[in-house]
């Protein structure tokens, strides 16, 4: 599955995305030129992010393949929303206008794609296949927890390399504006990179007389990214909306009673749209031809999802597995059976 259609950039970090199109589509005769004519030809980087994708064409690489992941991921996260973290094939911009705008929206997209880069980065150093870095070197020696002393062994995942790294090449260009979007996306790219440090877990095998457990071996290993990403969709919900201070320097809160915004979370200055019909300006592409649940009271039910606009029914036939029998020993037969059902989805605007 290839969500990347080839030749779009990306506004919140324009290189990684031009990269990605590399990936699957010029990359490699770009690699040939050299690294140099490469990050030269990536539009919107700023100096300093020109100068590290000179330094680390690999690690560049590596973000760029990973970023239909954490795409993955966030379309996961919001399948049955009428945003769901749709991908704009023909703009050259992969996530449209929503992240000129200061939504909720945006603060998630910043977040899990800072979150991506360093999930990818540190699986790759893990992979050994970046010479800039590998395993946490720090983590040798033996050590202790709740259980006792263990030895540290195999391969600890350096999350703190790929922090540093991600915050310097993708956070520079909002060091460089310093306005209140700059401070915004700082803040939830922050958000993100936290939200994959969170869930490293220690992870041990034990030794010893028949599995007693009596010497552990143990590392850090990060968790899978569907972690971070049901982290992050929880932040998402109680994302909190502020405003600048008087000195803008920082945020207050927007409303006197709403709670003062943690490192850990989501902030975002302006109400979202309903995302219910197309509308270029605040990045929605509309429900129009949105599947929908005619029995779910959820919000992928089809009143929610169609905003009121009704919906179309179509006859589909489905292929499943049925009447399965079990033949000892051991095979499971079973026939094709077609299936009929209806698939509703929305009606466009008119
Ligand atoms: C539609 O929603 C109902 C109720 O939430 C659920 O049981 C059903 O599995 C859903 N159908 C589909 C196709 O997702």
């Amino acid at each position: 599955m290839n969500l990347l259609p080839s030749g779009i950039c990306f506004y919140l970090s324009v290189a990684i995305c031009w990269l990605t199109s590399r990936v699957d589509g010029s990359w490699w005769y770009m690699g040939t030129l050299g690294s140099q004519v490469m990050c030269d030809n990536i539009p919107g980087l700023i100096n300093k992010q020109r100068q590290l994708c000179r330094q680390h064409p690999k690690v560049m690489q590596a973000i760029g393949a990973g970023i239909k992941d954490w795409i993955g991921e966030c379309q996961h996260q919001f399948q049955n929303h009428r945003w769901n973290c749709n991908t704009m094939a023909r703009d050259h911009n992969l996530f449209g206008r929503l992240l000129l705008r200061s939504s909720r929206e945006a603060a998630f997209v910043y977040a899990i794609s800072s979150a991506g880069v360093v999930h990818t980065l540190t699986r790759a150093c893990s992979q050994g296949e970046l010479q800039s870095c590998s395993c946490d070197p720090t983590k040798k020696g033996s050590s202790r927890d709740a259980k006792g002393t263990f030895d540290w062994g195999g391969c600890s995942d350096h999350v703190e390399h790929a922090m540093r790294f991600s915050q310097s090449f993708i956070d520079a260009k909002e060091r460089k504006e310093r306005d209140a979007r700059a401070l915004m996306n700082l803040h939830n790219n922050r958000a993100g990179r936290k939200a994959v440090k969170r869930f490293m877990s220690l992870e041990c095998k034990c030794h010893g007389v028949s599995g007693s457990c009596s010497v552990r071996t143990c590392w850090l290993a990060l968790a899978d990214f569907r972690r971070t990403g049901d982290h992050l969709r929880r932040r998402y919900n109680g994302a909190v909306q502020v405003a600048m201070n008087q000195y803008g320097t920082g945020f207050t809160t927007a409303q006197r009673h709403f709670k003062r915004p943690s490192k850990n979370d989501l902030v975002y200055f302006e109400d979202s749209p309903d995302y219910c019909i197309r509308d270029q300006e605040s990045g929605s592409v509309g429900t129009g031809g949105r599947v929908c649940n005619r029995t779910s009271r959820a919000v992928d039910s089809c009143e929610v999802m169609c905003c009121g606009r009704g919906y179309d029914t179509t006859r589909v036939s489905r292929t499943t597995k049925c009447e399965c029998k079990f033949h000892w020993c051991c095979a499971v037969h079973c026939r094709d059976c077609n299936q009929e059902m209806d698939v509703h989805t929305c009606k466009a605007q008119t």
